[in-house]
């Protein structure tokens, strides 16, 4: 297998280092600060010359020749207080460039230990419309998902709906009283029921935050609402029936959104699915002496000795009977080892739930299911408006993301339009297009920023086509595209790829950091490690073909063959790239 020059490099480096008796760690290896003098460059003769009392020039004079020796190095030069840096051969970078033309994965390179992986994301509730925050989980486990799977791990999506909570009892007393004649409200009908649901989606959007606000100011409302969920929960037949009603109402609801985002699950389980665990798992618990009674609620205890900060027990039951968030995330877990039995689990839900995920992994480590440090909860920061707080409508909502996919149509259409693109297409196309255009500015606005941090909403950056945007992806995309059609068209072929100008250097120096982005993007679950990346890659094409001409009459053949199959490995890389992120560039723009 060819691994990428960086990572070649750096084992070159490391080797250095402990020929020397030194610690290998120091011969780590980066691309260069300074792309004119050197394409990489270690810095680790200063750290190992302090620590083991040399002189740090002495001690590179001493490492430099061994990196020499590598077949892709051309020279070797210390610089300033011991900087090693490292250039490479045009020869190592043509190979590099044949070879992300030729292979599966571009460049990009497996994982070193596949694992077997649950990733629980999108998170949405039942008939609670999903707002933006809803937008970042779906998007971001999706691109983990596709990450993960390309790199080779054996993963399954689950979307873990919201469905046991007590917005279903909300939606249960308002639907009684709207509708109070329907089967599932006869207290002994034991069914069967109606197979038609007897609400829409619009229905369910409708009542939820009404009887919501209503439970907030009237007490008995909001008792009944309990009361509704205990039943539901206990297993009275009519409720259980219309909780399906529901779910299937809001799946189908659902998948429209996603669909929209490209985001897609292999798993549309729910906390629902997991009630007849419940039981099992508690009695099991009670034997082995892990669950205790205190004041009417079943719990766990999961502080420890070391704590620093407050660590309230694990709720399996609550004093009313009734099983919450804690419970259904516990038997979730059941449910996967028995299922699946995952190497880890990862969830990717707001960062404010953090201390709902300290609770469960202890838990679960507690009771013997899946060690602490094999469950990772990804958190995410918030979507803010302008004004710096979680981002609102104007009318002062949360946004709903049907709404934002429709938002986000309208601006990408008005861009495409201002950008006088696809003006020769077909309006179908054109609508095409501009789906393609929104998906990539939502998708793209998103992923860019490290996944902990919070970002502003601006819908007229996102669709942009200029800047670090998804549409500037596309267009680059598009534009290798339309060279290559235009090639085609002329009898021009690809050919062997000889690597000469400094444009076509860095172009390929950054087809090579391909591998690197994708192990840290796995490594730290952070995707914004692919978005550098690909952005990186499209702004060295622009370089490059704004200083190379390729088709253009007076360019000798072999070059031409050579710029055109520089052109198919940069598009392959691009095109790879993007689909870990969920983007798909259409063939013309
Ligand atoms: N439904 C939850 C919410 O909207 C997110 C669920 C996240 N996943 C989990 N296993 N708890 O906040």
């Amino acid at each position: 297998m060819m691994t990428d020059l960086a990572a070649q490099l750096a084992g070159a480096c490391l080797a250095a280092f402990e020929a020397e008796g030194l610690d290998a760690r120091w011969g780590a290896v980066k691309r260069s600060d300074r792309p004119e003098l050197a394409d990489f460059q270690c810095n680790g003769c200063m750290g190992a010359a302090k620590q083991a009392g040399m002189n740090p020039r002495e001690l590179a004079a001493k490492i430099a020749p061994h990196i020499a020796d590598n077949v892709a190095v051309a020279r070797v030069e210390v610089a300033g207080p011991g900087f090693l840096n490292i250039v490479v051969t045009d020869a190592a970078l043509s190979a590099g460039a044949e070879h992300v033309r030729t292979d599966d994965k571009a460049g990009g390179q497996a994982a070193f230990a596949p694992e077997k992986i649950v990733v629980d994301y999108g998170g949405p509730n039942v008939a609670k419309p999903m707002h933006v925050g809803h937008l970042r989980a779906a998007v971001i486990g999706d691109t983990i998902v596709r990450l993960l799977r390309f790199m080779g791990d054996d993963v399954t999506g689950d979307v873990h709906l919201g469905d046991w909570g007590l917005q279903m009892g909300l939606l249960i007393i308002a639907v009684m009283d709207e509708q109070p004649d329907l089967p599932y409200f006869e207290t002994d009908n034991t069914g069967p029921f109606p197979t038609a649901p007897p609400v829409t989606m619009d229905d369910l959007s409708r009542i939820y935050p009404s009887a919501s606000r209503r439970s907030k100011e009237d007490e008995v409302y909001a008792k009944r609402a309990q009361q509704a969920v205990a039943e539901m929960q206990a297993g009275r037949a009519g409720y259980r029936a219309l909780l399906k009603h529901f779910i299937n109402v809001s799946v189908a609801a659902l998948k429209v959104d996603y669909s929209f985002l490209d985001v897609a699950f292999d798993l549309w389980k729910g906390e629902s699915d997991v009630d007849p665990l419940i039981a099992p798992m508690v009695a099991d618990l009670k034997v082995r002496n892990l669950a205790r009674l205190d004041d009417g609620a079943w719990i766990i205890d999961i502080a420890r000795d070391e704590d620093k900060k407050d660590m309230p027990p694990f709720m399996l039951v609550n004093s009313r009977g009734a099983t919450g968030y804690h419970a259904t995330d516990l038997a979730t877990i059941v449910d996967r080892v028995e299922q699946i039995g995952p190497d880890r689990i990862l969830y990717v839900v707001d960062a404010r739930q953090s201390f709902h995920f300290e609770q469960v992994f202890r838990a679960s480590e507690k009771v013997g299911l899946i060690a602490q440090d094999r469950l990772e909860h990804l958190g995410f920061g918030t979507v803010n408006g302008p004004d710096g707080k979680p981002f609102k409508t104007r009318e002062g909502g949360t946004l709903r993301l049907a709404d934002l996919n429709t938002l986000a149509l309208e601006e990408a259409t008005k861009k495409i339009g201002e950008a006088k693109l696809s003006s020769d297409m077909s309006a179908e196309e054109r609508g095409v297009i501009g789906k393609l255009v929104a998906r990539a500015a939502l998708r793209f606005a998103d992923l860019q920023n490290q996944r902990t941090t919070n970002y502003v909403f601006d819908l007229d950056r996102f669709t942009s086509f200029e800047g670090k945007t998804g549409p500037y992806l596309l267009y680059a995309a598009v534009r290798i595209k339309a060279i290559l059609r235009r090639a085609a068209d002329n009898a021009h072929k690809a050919g062997a790829i000889v690597v000469a100008s400094d444009e076509e250097r860095r172009l390929v120096l950054a087809l090579d950091g391909f591998a690197l982005a994708l192990r840290l993007a796995r490594d730290k679950r952070m995707p914004h490690y692919l978005c550098e990346h690909v952005y990186g890659l499209a702004q060295a094409f622009s370089t490059f073909y704004a200083a190379c001409p390729i088709l253009k009459q007076e360019v000798e053949p072999g070059l031409r063959a050579s710029r055109l199959g520089l052109c198919e490995a940069v598009l392959k890389q691009l095109e790879t790239g993007l689909s870990i992120l969920g983007i798909t560039a259409p063939e013309r723009m």
